[in-house]
């Protein structure tokens, strides 16, 4: 996996266009703003260990003075961009579920699935009865899946264990791959993405009535889950499903104000399957990100436009649900920055394919492949707190890219819907071969 330790440094040359190259690094990029992709055509890129050192135009280049440990690709005719960021996901899971799938094309929704005791409760079933060693070694080979797709850092949330023993053996699952995945990983605690019908272990819980459930499971979250992750360091966000038959509004808030005196910072699962008030409880906890946004309206817009909170559309997931496609071009033309991840989970997005979410913005939302990538990298990196150091292609950077096989434009990638066009990935410097 590692590039000869001989070879601490990397030359790319003859690079046809180096995507996302920003002299003067932004945070994220907003508005009229994101239909500009800073590129240099035929370019080189300099990396030393895991850092990008420098890069320019062939025009300019310096000439290389020092061949010691020095490892060259020659990339003519091939684009380099910065590695996708993928700030949603649920990849740890411990077992598909296309059996809802072929339900759903039998006529069932996601909603009628979920009540008869589907979808998040089903997974959270499976993944109680899995040891974490079995979770680990799946979510593993997930982040291979994604890396090769030229996915560089990830976020990844619990959600799947719904009791305090399994939310916290996900976390603890997440940390692990922190430390044996070279992906730069985030880790977000979604304790309430559902309630739970039981809870093992809880006397009495599985008798009491639906709203009492929540109310216990509720404390649950803010009394023993949220101390003990952290207690142990276990998560940098805290999330939650604010949606009918979930989480409320007002809960979303609480939940989410308890987690920040714990100095987790909030995410919210917003207006998904209908508008229930999450974006604008997200902007008024200040959240980073606000996520899904099928059933946005004018008002959650008007309320975006006052935060620092990063709109997120997750396109795999409305176009696995066939939900209504998320207003994004009102959105951008509303001034505000738009990201992309992949929302990677078993049961609204069983894919975590980066580039495909770039084409679906293209073809579904009308946005253009400049503000596909601006989303999908530097305004995806914002929304997990990772816009310094990934996203682009800027000095100092995480030297995670990738390189395209002979393509004849940025453009042919959302266009190519569902090609491979990655030939190389590089994360940390190391040239990770399949
Ligand atoms: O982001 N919306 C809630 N959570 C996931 C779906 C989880 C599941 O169905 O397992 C989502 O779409
Ligand atoms: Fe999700």
């Amino acid at each position: 996996m590692k590039r000869d330790d001989l070879f601490m440094k990397l030359l790319i040359k003859n690079i046809k266009t180096l995507v996302q190259a920003e002299e003067n690094p932004r945070l994220k990029v907003a508005g009229a703003d994101m239909k500009v992709l800073p590129c240099i055509e035929n370019a080189w890129l300099a990396i030393e260990e895991d850092k990008i050192v420098d890069f320019g135009k062939m025009d300019d280049f310096p000439g290389i003075t020092d061949w010691s440990g020095l490892q060259v690709i020659d990339a003519t005719d091939k684009l380099v961009f910065p590695s996708w960021c993928d700030s949603h996901t649920h990849i740890v899971f411990a077992a598909s579920r296309e059996q809802e799938f072929v339900d759903r094309i039998n006529g069932l929704t996601y909603q009628q699935i979920a009540h008869r005791g589907g979808g998040i409760l089903n997974s959270a079933k499976k993944l109680r009865e899995a040891s974490e060693d079995e979770l680990v070694e799946s979510a593993l080979k997930r982040l291979n899946e994604v890396m090769m797709q030229g996915t560089g850092a990830i976020e990844i949330k619990s959600g799947y264990g719904l009791s305090v023993e399994a939310e916290l053996k996900m976390l603890r699952v997440i940390k692990k791959l922190k430390a044996l995945s070279p992906l730069t990983i985030k880790a977000t605690f979604l304790g309430a993405h559902a309630v739970p019908a039981d809870i093992p272990n809880l006397q009495g819980f599985k008798s009491l009535e639906g709203f009492q459930k929540k109310e216990k499971y509720i404390q649950l979250i803010i009394n023993e889950m949220l101390p003990q992750i952290a207690a142990e360091n276990l998560a940098d966000y805290c999330d939650v499903f604010c949606e009918h038959g979930y989480y409320t509004a007002e809960e979303t808030i609480n939940i989410l104000t308890a987690a920040k005196s714990y100095g987790l910072i909030p995410k919210v699962h917003a207006e998904q399957l209908s508008n229930s008030g999450g974006v604008k409880a997200g902007v008024s906890v200040g959240a980073i990100s606000v996520d899904h946004l099928e059933y946005v309206n004018d008002e959650d817009i008007i309320a975006l436009k006052n935060s620092q909170t990063m709109p997120t559309i997750l396109p795999g997931a409305q176009f696995f649900l066939q939900e209504p496609f998320p207003p994004a071009r009102k959105i951008i033309d509303a001034g505000l920055p738009v990201a992309i991840a992949s929302d990677y989970n078993p049961g609204s997005s069983p894919s975590g394919n980066m580039n495909f979410m770039v084409s679906l913005a293209c073809i579904q939302y009308k946005m253009t492949p400049e503000e596909a990538i601006n989303a999908a990298t530097i305004n995806s990196a914002y929304a997990m707190g990772l816009s310094q150091t990934h996203g682009s292609i800027a000095i100092g950077k995480q030297a995670n890219v990738f390189i395209t096989k002979e393509i004849s434009s940025y453009a042919f990638l959302p266009y190519s819907f569902a090609s491979n066009n990655i030939e190389t990935v590089i994360i940390n410097g190391n040239i990770i071969h399949h």
